[in-house]
């Protein structure tokens, strides 16, 4: 059986308090992605899937419920902790692909390596070069972020988020800002990296057309995940 590389278990966020009124935005949810997987999470807008996603980044920490990346308890790590973990088990993609201007994407790529080992050795050069050169950038290594069109950053960003190696990446909206050619593009590469690597993903996505081409959709409706959709239901 492969790997359990995300375990949530019964999770809630809320915010506020205080002086403004504590709205709960998720309620109770439960998911588990093994190693490999390719999931989307799909939802109407203000349905909780980048509060979700957050929770899963340790970007922010739920008010109730327990998450697990690989075997380890994340949700009460401190904040040390939760950098270091990030850095060890997660590669995010945005829909804004935040390259730093005045890098090349070479050195843009390697911004994750530095970060996590403080030094960048000639084999995480080479794996950067190797991954460029396999999402068909070889030629633009050496550009800035705004010398490549949005496809081609989106493509440095998700190099980025695979230089450490990450059990699972984080992808909300990836396709977000592209044309729809140019997002099926960046589609495919993910989905073969995914393949080629076995790093699981979790693709928030408004597409249906690529949430389709996923092994797995999960559904968020007002803060609940909905019941998996049954191949043999009847009418479906
Ligand atoms: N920091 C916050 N403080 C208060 N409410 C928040 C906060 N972040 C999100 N929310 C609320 O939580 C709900 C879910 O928001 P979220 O951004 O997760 O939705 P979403 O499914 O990603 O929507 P979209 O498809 O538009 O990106 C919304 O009602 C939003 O207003
Ligand atoms: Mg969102």
């Amino acid at each position: 059986m492969a790997e359990t590389v995300l375990e949530l278990r019964g999770v809630r966020k809320r915010y506020g308090g205080g002086a403004s009124p504590l709205v709960e935005v998720l309620h109770g949810i439960d998911l588990t992605l093994v190693a490999g997987d390719f999931v989307a999470l799909v939802g109407p807008s203000g349905s909780g899937k980048s509060t979700l996603l957050n929770l899963v980044g340790l970007l922010e920490t739920p008010s109730e419920g327990e998450i697990w990346l690989a075997s380890e308890p994340v949700h009460h790590a401190s904040d040390a902790a939760r950098t270091a973990l990030r850095n060890r088990y997660l590669g995010f993609v945005f829909q804004f692909h935040h390259l730093l201007p005045a890098f090349t994407a070479e050195e843009n790529v390697l911004m994750p390596v530095l970060a996590g080992h403080g030094r960048i050795s000639p084999a995480d050069r080479e794996r950067a070069r190797a991954l460029l050169a396999r999402t068909g950038l070889a030629a633009h290594a050496h550009k800035r972020p705004l010398q490549l069109s949005g496809g081609q950053q989106q493509r440095v960003a998700i190099v980025r988020a695979l230089m450490n190696r990450p059990r699972l990446v984080l992808a909300d909206e990836p396709t977000g800002n592209l044309d729809s050619h140019t997002a099926h593009d960046v589609f495919a590469l993910l989905r073969e990296l995914n393949r080629e690597e076995g790093i699981a993903f979790l693709i928030v996505t408004h597409d249906p057309a690529l949430a389709a081409r996923c092994d797995r959709q999960v559904h968020l409706q007002d803060g609940r995940l909905l019941p998996p959709a049954r191949a043999d239901a009847p009418g479906g």
